[in-house]
């Protein structure tokens, strides 16, 4: 079973990093379109994104149009004293950068304010390949499983939407989940969104 994650991630994530620019643009272009659309993003006024890494699908063409309607926008941070956890922070016009442990971009945290993951309306998450009834798997740090475990262990906190983006060949007929993986309420890709929860 453990080979089994580990076989797919590298095949996902392969086939994900040969995209060319031209494709990854396309992508990017039509997630939006489709992101755009659902009562559930227009809701949300506080939502965490991601900079995309590894050839994940772009959702930065949001930034713009969330900060046009008001929408106050996040970023994931590693947490810098609670191991393998992710913090969010405002992501603004001005928030300086820098590159984390995985050469990933990330906000500078100088004291900023931090919002709590049960605070947000909404997280738009990276994945490395999902199934249409909610599975996910990540890059294999458990960060958000464990950021967002709260869902799983009291189900009277609702909790932000919890929507994973990815190109459509991510999609797997079953995924072989764990009891600490976090279901998503939702998948958006360049082709359309699978609705589970929301
Ligand atoms: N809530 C949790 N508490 C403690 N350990 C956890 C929790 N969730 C996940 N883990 C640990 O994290 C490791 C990686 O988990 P998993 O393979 O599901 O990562 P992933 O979902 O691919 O990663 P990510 O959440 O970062 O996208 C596992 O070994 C697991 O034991
Ligand atoms: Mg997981």
């Amino acid at each position: 079973m453990m080979q089994d994650r580990k076989t797919l991630r590298r095949q996902m994530r392969a086939r994900r990093r040969a995209l060319s620019p031209q494709q990854q643009r396309q992508a990017a272009r039509s997630l939006c379109r489709i992101i755009r659309t659902q009562l559930w993003f227009r809701q949300a006024r506080h939502i965490a994104l991601y900079l995309p890494n590894d050839g994940e699908i772009d959702p930065t063409l949001l930034v713009d149009t969330c900060r046009r309607l008001g929408k106050q926008l996040y970023l994931p941070v590693l947490h810098p004293i609670r191991h393998n956890r992710l913090w969010f922070t405002p992501y603004n016009r001005d928030t300086p950068m820098r590159r984390n442990c995985y050469r990933i971009l990330e906000p500078v945290l100088q004291g900023k304010p931090v919002r709590p993951a049960f605070a947000l309306d909404l997280v738009l998450m990276p994945l490395v390949a999902f199934s249409a009834d909610g599975g996910r798997m990540g890059m294999g740090g458990g960060y958000y499983d464990r950021t967002f475990a709260f869902k799983l262990q009291n189900k009277a906190i609702r909790g932000p939407r919890l929507i994973g983006l990815a190109h459509d060949f991510q999609r797997q007929d079953r995924l072989p989940l764990e009891s600490w993986d976090v279901p998503l309420d939702g998948i958006a890709t360049d082709c359309c969104f699978y609705r589970i929860s929301c």
